[in-house]
């Protein structure tokens, strides 16, 4: 049955990257028989500009239908004195609470061609393979009470609300044992249970949850120490699960640890893995338009959308062979190397060693 693939670019560098993932997808769809149909929409931005909304119905109606959605990029700085509520970035999170996408999953992985890109030693990042699971619909990004008001005395006084039901906690947590129960089996569960009651009882029913995954070791730390020994020595983890925001600001640091952040995919899923896949990195509107960005970190996040929605375990190989390939040629843009070829030039890469692969 043909799979409806909702496309969004996005801002920024967001385009330039989904025009590479769409070349991917096109060279699947050709010589590897992949039965897809593309549908594109506004999210962020390009929406405000075109309709007033960050997240317009017409592009909720798009994804909610679609059977998959691959996102670039939302914000930058045109949009940045609007209120909070009508930001691009209000697109995207609009975007993982409608579709309720629960889990965000973020691999940071090294590829061996990559370990000198790292500012770590080689030694200690050589190998790395860790795995972020994220909450991603809850805690204090979606918490109300939130807002900015004025006191009695007329002082302004700004607040909002970390916020966790046992459901939520409980869900993410069997995401994150069953993807341990498949790698290493070992969870770290990131929190700061010592000062946030939240973070507390989120550690009581992480632990709660484990009694049905004996065969997972769980450890806990507190979200400081976890910053510090991933620098450290980031190969103790195998999978981490963690809040909403810990998970925001974490894996942005395991990213650093892989070369670049122009490397990292994501996977966001509701409870029957549908999805929305997405690079991990943000717009990065300095690099607009120049033809610079990296666009591996997209056309790895089609890889996860193989795997994780489309079933198709072959195919998201044989895209993170080709992206193997074409480090191992010595193939790098900017953010990873020098003598950098541009955005089109890597996506033409990978089609060419996907294309051999046929
Ligand atoms: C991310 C981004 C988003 C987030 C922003 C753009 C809202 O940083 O996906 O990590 O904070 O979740
Ligand atoms: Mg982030």
């Amino acid at each position: 049955m043909t799979k409806t693939i909702a496309i969004l670019p996005g801002d920024g560098i967001g385009p330039e990257i989904i025009a590479e993932a769409i070349k991917v997808l096109k060279t699947l769809q050709n010589s590897f028989a992949l039965d897809i149909h593309l549908e594109h929409g506004l999210v962020g931005g390009a929406a405000i500009d075109a309709t007033g909304y960050p997240l317009p119905d017409e592009t909720l109606d798009l994804v909610k239908k679609a059977d998959v959605v691959l996102l670039g990029a939302v914000g930058g700085q045109k949009w940045e004195s609007l209120e909070i509520a009508r930001r691009p970035e209000k697109g995207l999170l609009g975007l993982r609470s409608e579709l309720k996408l629960f889990a965000n999953l973020r691999p940071a992985i090294l590829f061996p061609e990559l370990a000198n890109a790292s500012t770590l030693k080689p030694e200690v990042v050589e190998n790395l393979d860790i795995l972020i699971v994220r909450e991603l619909t809850g805690g204090i990004y979606f918490g109300q009470p939130r807002g900015i008001h004025t006191l009695e005395n007329g002082e302004r006084q700004a607040f909002n609300t970390l916020v966790y039901s046992e459901h939520e906690i409980e869900r993410i947590a069997r995401v994150a044992f069953e993807s341990a129960e498949k790698r290493q089996k070992r969870l770290c569960s990131v929190d700061k249970a010592n000062v946030l009651e939240a973070t507390e009882f989120w550690r009581e029913i992480v632990i709660q949850v484990s009694k049905d995954y004996p065969n997972v070791a769980l450890s806990h730390m507190y979200v400081d120490n976890a910053a510090m020994q991933l620098v450290r020595a980031p190969k103790q983890f195998d999978v981490i699960v963690t809040t909403n925001m810990f998970g925001d600001i974490l894996s942005d640091l395991a990213s650093q640890l892989t070369g670049s952040i122009g490397m990292l995919p994501s996977a966001s899923l509701d409870a029957n893995n549908k999805g929305m896949y997405e690079p991990i990195h943000g717009s990065a509107p300095d690099i607009a338009g120049k033809n610079l960005a990296n666009p591996l970190a997209t056309i790895l996040s089609v890889a996860m959308m193989l795997r994780y929605t489309l079933n198709q375990p072959k195919l998201a190989i044989a895209i993170e062979t080709a992206v193997s390939q074409v480090l191992r040629d010595g193939l790098r843009t900017q953010d990873i190397g020098q003598n950098a070829i541009s955005t089109r030039e890597m996506g033409d890469a990978v089609v060419a060693a996907l294309l051999r692969s046929a």
